[in-house]
């Protein structure tokens, strides 16, 4: 299994130039199967996930060409299939993604029904609802999510999403683009990706307003056409080199994102002592020579800080000045990297959906293992900052969200490579 090994206590200084957004690539990717024509995807990240969307596609009879690691050609005007396999679907549960637009275009889906995973338990029933309040006929079978919509096509509706989610919103504006009529959704999610799936749906022929807002409206259209649409950049992974470099006094310039995305994280960092400054497409944050403090955060949907950036500054909390709390709100699992980080030397205790972290003077290098995407991202920044090596351990959480994070890393002059490892089964 590959290994991380990371000598650290030098600040990270330099440019890194930001990827593609997964979060925004992987509904986009679910999209092209409403198009009737071919649609060309620029800026895909090059990561696993992606690589599992493509095989997902390829699985459901669609033509992917990839012209270079960072533009996939999608045609589906010819694919038939409606089954999304269990194997494919255990390895990523965006998958779930491809339920709406399968119904929409095909009146017919069947989906392996995700489970649980390392973060929290993550139900899959607004979707579903949703979906049977267009029209769809819907119930579980042998593990599969098996829909159909009698008649052929979804019916748009009025639906409120009682609790904010991201994917569910995605999979009913997918799914209300071909439907009959209109479609409202209430309390829908705000995310930037969110915002991404709507201009590349309106770029290939679909008419929905409101993204951004809690209230999307979406008129149906007969069918959606094709055309090209860039990526928007990833504000996680932004987020991730950001706090970096806070951790470990740096500076460094992220280049080819967005700043406008990621503004409660850019408070948070100037709140714990950098400077922080912002061009159209750039962020530069520096903390050469300052003294950073233990930052208080709660994470909420957006516009709010982010759940995917919570480990990060946990990290980046670990090795400060003074103590914080950090509340999770979103997932029910999602402290797990607090207990690496003690090893680490951290002073972290969790309870239920809180953690309250003491700074302390320097963390030390441990063998660590990372437990899902995020905490690993977290693990990555301690290591950063710590005296002495660390070895992360089941690396492949990372490569699931950050594109040559190594190499990205050492151009920032940190010292940081992979290797292969022994396999170290869990007791
Ligand atoms: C997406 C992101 C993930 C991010 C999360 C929250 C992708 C591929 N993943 O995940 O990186 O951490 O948003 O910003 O974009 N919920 C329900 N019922 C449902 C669906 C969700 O109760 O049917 C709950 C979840 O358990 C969770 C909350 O809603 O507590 C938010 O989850 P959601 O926004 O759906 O997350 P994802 O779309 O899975």
């Amino acid at each position: 299994m590959a290994q991380l090994i990371v000598l650290g206590g030098a600040p990270l200084h330099g440019d890194v130039a930001i990827s593609g957004a997964k979060n925004a690539a992987l509904p986009i990717l679910a999209a092209a199967l409403l198009a009737e024509q071919p649609v060309v995807i620029d800026n895909l990240p090059d990561l696993q996930d992606i690589t599992t969307s493509i095989e997902l596609l390829n699985a459901l009879g669609c033509v992917c060409q990839r012209s270079d690691s960072h533009t996939l050609r999608v045609d589906a005007s010819t694919a038939d299939r409606v089954i999304a396999p269990y194997e494919l679907v255990v390895k990523m549960r965006a998958s779930i993604l491809v339920l709406g637009p399968l119904l929409a275009r095909h009146g017919r889906a069947e989906v392996s029904f995700p489970g649980g995973c390392a973060i929290g338990s993550r139900p899959v029933d607004l979707h579903l609802r949703g979906l049977e309040m267009m029209g769809a006929v819907i119930e579980i079978d042998g593990g599969y999510i098996k829909a159909e919509v009698p008649g052929g096509r979804l019916c748009g509706n009025h639906i409120l999403m009682d609790v904010v989610s991201v994917g569910a919103t995605e999979n009913l504006m997918m799914a209300a683009v071909l439907a009959d009529g209109e479609t409202v959704i209430e309390n829908a999610a705000r995310e930037p990706e969110i915002v991404d799936l709507a201009n590349c749906l309106n770029a290939w022929g679909a008419r929905v307003s409101g993204a951004g807002s809690n209230r999307l409206v979406i008129q149906g259209v007969e069918k959606l056409g094709g055309g090209r649409y860039t990526v928007m950049p990833d504000r996680i992974e932004t987020g991730t080199f950001l706090a970096a470099a806070l951790a470990t006094r740096g500076c460094v310039r992220t280049t080819r994102t967005d700043p406008t995305t990621l503004e409660a994280v850019l408070i948070k960092l100037q709140e714990a002592g950098a400077l922080v400054a912002t061009g159209s497409d750039w962020i530069e944050l520096d903390a050469r020579g300052r003294d950073i403090r233990a930052v208080d955060l709660r994470t909420a949907p957006y516009p709010a800080f982010p759940t995917d950036m919570q480990s990060q500054l946990m990290a980046v909390n670990a090795a400060a000045s003074g103590s914080a709390m950090i509340h999770e709100t979103i997932f029910e699992n999602r402290l797990m990297q607090a207990q690496e980080l003690n090893r680490m030397g951290a002073k972290i205790t969790v309870e239920g959906h809180t953690a309250l972290v003491k700074g302390v003077a320097q963390l030390r290098g441990a063998p660590v293992r990372a437990s899902d995407l995020r905490a690993s991202a977290g693990l990555v920044i301690a290591a950063l900052a710590a005296s002495g090596e660390t070895v992360i351990d089941r690396v492949y959480h990372i490569d699931r969200g950050y594109e040559r994070i190594e190499e990205k890393l050492q151009g920032l002059g940190a010292t940081i490579e992979r290797r292969q490892g022994p396999n170290i089964e869990e007791s």
